[in-house]
């Protein structure tokens, strides 16, 4: 059996027609423009690419953007005072610190210095804490990107076996505890392995969905994998260049031998990566929304 393969960037661009759709009504109802502010400290490549994508898509859908480049030598009061500002100002709704940040800064505190009603990454401890209990505001970016990839595909998650490979506060926590909740596109039995983990093999294979956030190149081969799973693919690795200078990309799963096994998987690039971005926009919206008294 050859798996299906699930296309993140179809999915993502159905998504993002209906936000073009949401913004436009908002703009004719409600005068409203949903407004994302994005912080970028440094000249980190992989990060300026994160950052233009997710300001022109806030150009195609009609979303305001405000851009803060800065020299990464920026220091911590700078960018809290920064954050601060955005904080109170109204035309913004969301604002997005891009990570990781440079050495000299302390992650937490800034995360925890952006108004919570306008941190459109989900990373603040109240929203981290909302969605522990079941009540969220805000879903992090690359794990809703995932409930809605299985969800769009008809995968049903209701009962399932989930397998989530990897422990980070940016998609494995958030994605189990999203795929736990009672509530429809979840309910499902959830597993979190790690580098600790004694017989990671033991778990991938009972898993009827296999979500790998492992950080490790090809780290999941076809052994690992049960008979017609459905495998989510969020690792992005560059493994080197063609003769043109494009960059060769894999993911965290050895894609070849695994879709020969799997129901469904998501390839790279094309899998779980647009994903983020338009879900990024989603809570943009929602944020503007709130803002409005309107949710
Ligand atoms: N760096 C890698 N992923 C993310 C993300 O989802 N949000 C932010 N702000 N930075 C990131």
């Amino acid at each position: 059996m050859t798996a299906e393969i699930i296309s993140g960037k179809e999915i993502a661009k159905q998504i993002s027609e209906e936000l073009k759709q949401e913004v436009r009504r908002l703009k004719y109802e409600h005068q409203m423009v949903p407004g994302l502010a994005t912080v970028l400290l440094g000249d980190d490549p992989a990060s300026q690419v994160y950052v233009n994508s997710k300001v022109k898509m806030c150009e195609s859908l009609g979303i305001r953007s405000s851009r803060y480049d800065l020299p990464s030598e920026t220091n911590e009061a700078t960018l809290l005072e920064l954050v601060a500002r955005l904080n109170k100002d109204f035309q913004v709704h969301g604002i997005l610190v891009q990570l990781p940040l440079p050495e000299h800064i302390d992650e937490s505190k800034v995360l925890m210095t952006i108004d919570p009603g306008k941190d459109v990454d989900g990373f603040h401890p109240v929203n981290v804490g909302k969605l522990m209990i079941g009540e969220p505001d805000f879903l992090p970016c690359t794990p809703h990107g995932i409930q809605q990839l299985l969800v769009r595909s008809g995968v049903e998650i209701e009962g399932a076996d989930v397998v989530v490979v990897g422990r980070s506060n940016i998609v494995g926590k958030p994605v189990a505890n999203i795929l736990l909740q009672k509530k429809p596109g979840a309910n499902a039995t959830v597993t979190i392995c790690h580098t600790r983990t004694r017989d990671m093999a033991a778990h991938t294979r009972r898993a009827d969905i296999l979500i790998v956030a492992a950080g490790k190149p090809k780290a999941i081969n076809a052994d690992m994998v049960k008979d017609g799973a459905v495998v989510i693919d969020v690792g992005v690795h560059r493994i080197g260049k063609t003769a043109e200078g494009k960059s060769i990309l894999c993911g965290d799963v050895d894609f070849e031998s695994v879709k020969e096994k799997a129901r469904a998987i998501t390839p790279v690039p094309g899998g779980v990566g647009p994903m983020t971005i338009v879900m990024l926009m989603t809570n943009t919206i929602k944020a503007a929304k709130m803002a409005a008294g309107l949710v």
